[in-house]
């Protein structure tokens, strides 16, 4: 007779679907499903994070030069032109195999009753190009506003020279959350009962360094009828403590085998 030795690939592969199981029974259970994305998620895009080394945007631009409402009045067309810059750069991109995951995760929660809500930090478009709508907690570049009247500027805005409000002649800015500013009232409203609502969290490809966002994950936990349990996903595991299980892969490997196995 022979016996198979068990190597430790064999181990860890057995404990990764043990949590993937795991992660399915409780969406399975769940009334409600909240999910958090970041920057890391579109990372399989082609579009750099904030704060991975070396690759990270802060790494090497100066975050209060280039957001904040202090850099945009000291240097207004070095900022714009940045912007311009980022746009250029994520226009093209598409939706990888982590955002059209957790697109059939919405469908499959809609498919079971369930009810699912999806948060991102993300301000460019790449759940919407694979189907979802996001709560956008933290606005969206593709789109423009007055710095000084916060008026919508829906006209072509493509050129590297500022552009004034046709309103009240204020400068046009992009339409994100600058370090230091408010996060979008209505948006953070429904992020926050849908926090504080979940039954699972998924906290995907965000290093939890920025808040409030980064406080909905205890939001969640905080909840006193039941336990959410809540899942990270990210290659490199933040030092958040509430997380019950956490994958230490990419979202775009990770996601599908997650939601295929739940919806077929
Ligand atoms: P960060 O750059 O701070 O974190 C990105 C996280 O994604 C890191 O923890 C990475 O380890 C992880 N990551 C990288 N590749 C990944 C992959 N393929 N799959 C999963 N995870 C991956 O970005 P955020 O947490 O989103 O603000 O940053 C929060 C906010 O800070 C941003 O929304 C931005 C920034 O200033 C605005 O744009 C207004």
């Amino acid at each position: 007779m022979e016996t198979k030795k068990m190597s430790i690939s064999d181990n860890s592969n057995q404990m990764a679907k043990d949590k993937l199981a795991l992660c399915q029974q409780k969406i399975r259970q769940a009334k409600q499903v909240t999910v958090l994305t970041g920057a890391g998620i579109s990372a399989e895009s082609g579009i750099p994070t904030f704060r991975d080394k070396q690759t990270g945007l802060w790494e090497n631009f100066r975050a209060e030069e280039l957001a904040s409402q202090q850099g945009f009045l000291a240097n207004p067309k070095l900022v714009w032109q940045w912007y311009q810059m980022r746009r250029q750069l994520i226009q093209d991109k598409q939706p990888n195999a982590g955002h059209d995951a957790l697109f059939q995760l919405e469908q499959y929660c809609q498919s079971q009753g369930k009810a699912f809500t999806l948060i991102s930090q993300n301000v460019d478009e790449l759940h919407e190009k694979s189907g979802s709508n996001p709560i956008k907690i933290h606005g969206n570049i593709m789109k423009n506003q007055c710095n000084s009247c916060l008026t919508p500027y829906t006209q072509d805005a493509s050129s590297n020279e500022l552009i004034s409000c046709p309103k009240c002649d204020g400068l046009v800015r992009p339409s994100v959350v600058w370090f230091g500013e408010n996060l979008p009232e209505e948006a953070w409203n429904q992020a926050y009962e849908a926090a504080s609502q979940a039954d699972v969290f998924m906290s995907i490809g965000t290093s939890s360094q920025v808040y409030p966002a980064a406080g909905l994950i205890d939001m969640a936990k905080s909840r006193k009828k039941h336990a959410v349990f809540v899942i990270e996903i990210n290659p490199n595991p933040t030092e958040q403590t509430s997380v019950d299980v956490q994958f230490p892969n990419q979202a775009g490997k990770l996601l599908p085998m997650l939601i295929n196995q739940l919806t077929n």
